[in-house]
């Protein structure tokens, strides 16, 4: 009998040990496909927007991962993290909104200007409880995007805030002749900011103040009236708050009430915030997981596409101009936090299956770019599905960061159909498209194409034929990885990183091998 046990336990064993190895050490299967691109039919603009970035007062997102403060020995300009900003700016981060998150609710910006030695440090109760000492305010953060090149989208306080308060942040930042102005330029900014967008409030129906949709809407329409933005020439786009996830209360009674509206308020964007969670609240590993929890994550992320159309249509009722966009303002993997880390400080490993759920989001996106046209994943350093990890004066890239960079010429692109048959990747009842993909022309004219094969079992041979496209190579990237939980760390940086792709195209016609579990990007020329 034991010797049964043992052999049993053996086999165990060696399934585990097959099964924890995942693709890479495995036999690798190569499945066929195919891809048709018409470049004569070419569709909307993907916005830039799309691939913006979210920075919550949170962890050490602000903190640590861009401000250090000009006395620090991290190389920084006024206080900015050096390495960071290089590092955003090869991402082209067109926005980033701030300073939250369930933190703008509870966020007072006169706390946050003047002498840094004056600033007022008040504690931040929803994320772990610490001081938040306030250096890091309003100009700070535009010198931030400034110096990264970004757009500013800015989160007003409705739950605990005035819509004077609001008022008077805006007239601060933008106007060029009132006395908050002269406060701006004697705080040493005597040019107004320019504010690109403007967020009234957060998450409303739930840490901003668990408001019925109702009485959001009445803080919306009065906060909408009185939020100006006194730099002429420049439009401010205002967004709402919007759905959580599936829910669509919100989203009827916002989008019927602007159908219906008086003049005095308006808004030109909804938002909508869904995470790839697995379960609440979030426990899953960022690393060391299972194909079962893979399967199941990227499940959930295509899941985006659904809660897309259903807001969508919902929008197309009261507004079939698609005048109003739905911001995904909050998105990505919501994971355990990692091991030894604060909580409240969301801190998580960033894998091989977070670059293809990047890929797979913004293939989604793009496909809904008539009404999708922000996104913000959250949060850009040290925080949920980052871009970048730092640890004192060290500084990672993670493969979402990766798949950020690869995806830049897909900016302000335009999106171009393609069909694949691919064949579906499998696991226990979990089954999905094998390979996702999207094509784009860019401004110049060149075709762009973004190959996920999502199977981590198989290599897939691809076949593309372009239809309406001249070209003789395609040359781009591949992110791949030994495994899918794969990640880069202090100690091994690159694990996860791109290699060139080429492709030779013959006859409009081109063959290509995508590796399992990677995302490929390639521009045809
Ligand atoms: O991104 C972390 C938090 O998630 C944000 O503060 C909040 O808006 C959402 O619930």
């Amino acid at each position: 009998m034991r010797q049964v046990y043992s052999g049993l336990a053996a086999l165990l064993v060696l399934a585990l040990s097959v099964f924890t190895t995942h693709a890479a050490d495995a036999p690798r299967v190569v499945k066929s496909a195919s891809l048709t691109l018409d470049a004569s039919k070419p569709g909307v603009v993907i916005d830039r927007h799309i691939f913006g970035q979210f920075a919550e007062h949170l962890g050490h997102g602000v903190y640590e991962g861009v401000w250090v403060g000009a006395e620090s020995a991290i190389p920084n300009t006024r206080g900015i993290r050096n390495d960071v900003v290089a590092a955003l700016k090869a991402i082209k981060v067109p926005v980033v909104r701030w300073p939250g998150g369930c933190f703008a609710d509870e966020y007072h910006w006169r706390n946050g200007i003047g002498p840094a030695d004056k600033r007022r440090a008040g504690l931040n109760p929803n994320w772990g409880g610490v001081v938040e000492p306030n250096t890091f305010g309003t100009h700070e953060f535009m010198d931030f995007v400034e110096q990264i090149g970004a757009e500013a989208y800015l989160s007003a306080n409705v739950g605990t805030g005035t819509p004077q308060e609001a008022a008077e942040w805006l007239e601060y930042m933008t106007s060029e002749h009132t006395a908050l102005a002269q406060d701006r330029a004697a705080n040493g900014h005597p040019a107004p900011y320019k504010v690109a967008f403007w967020g009234i409030g957060n998450e409303s129906w739930g840490c901003g103040g668990a408001m019925s949709a109702d009485y959001y809407l009445n803080q919306l329409k009065i906060y909408s009236r009185f939020s100006r933005n006194y730099l002429s020439g420049q439009k401010m786009q205002q967004i709402a708050v919007g759905p959580d996830g599936g829910k669509t209360e919100y989203t009827e009674t916002i989008m019927k009430a602007w159908r219906d509206k008086v003049w005095s308020w308006n808004i030109d964007g909804l938002s909508l915030h869904s995470y790839t969670v697995n379960g609440w609240p979030p426990a899953k590993k960022a690393t060391g997981f299972g194909e079962d929890e893979y399967a199941s994550f990227i499940k959930e992320t295509v899941g985006m596409d659904d809660l897309i159309k259903t807001h969508a249509a919902i929008m197309d009722k009261y507004d079939p101009a698609k005048k109003i966009a739905l911001v995904v303002d909050e998105w990505g993997s919501w994971l355990a936090p990692a091991p030894g880390s604060k909580p409240g400080f969301l801190m998580q490993q960033n894998s091989q299956r977070d670059a293809i759920l990047t890929a797979l989001n913004f293939n989604i996106f793009a496909r809904h770019a008539d009404r999708v046209r922000m996104t913000n994943i959250a949060q850009m350093v040290n925080v949920l599905q980052a871009m970048i990890l730092t640890d004192k004066e060290r500084m990672l890239l993670t493969p979402t960061y990766h798949v950020f960079k690869m995806y830049v010429p897909f900016q302000d692109a335009q999106l171009i159909p393609v069909s694949i048959d691919a064949g579906t990747y499998t696991f226990a009842d979990i089954h999905l498209p094998r390979v996702d993909a999207i094509a784009a022309r860019d401004k110049a004219g060149k075709l762009w194409l973004a190959l996920t094969n999502v199977d981590p079992n198989a290599a897939v041979d691809i076949t593309i034929k372009l239809s309406g496209a001249v070209a003789g190579i395609a040359l781009g990237e591949t992110l791949t990885a030994p495994r899918i939980d794969a990640v880069n760390t202090f100690a091994a940086p690159d694990t996860v990183a791109t290699k060139p792709a080429k492709a030779r195209i013959v006859n409009d016609q081109m063959t290509l091998k995508l590796t399992p579990q990677s995302v490929t990007v390639l521009g045809l020329q």
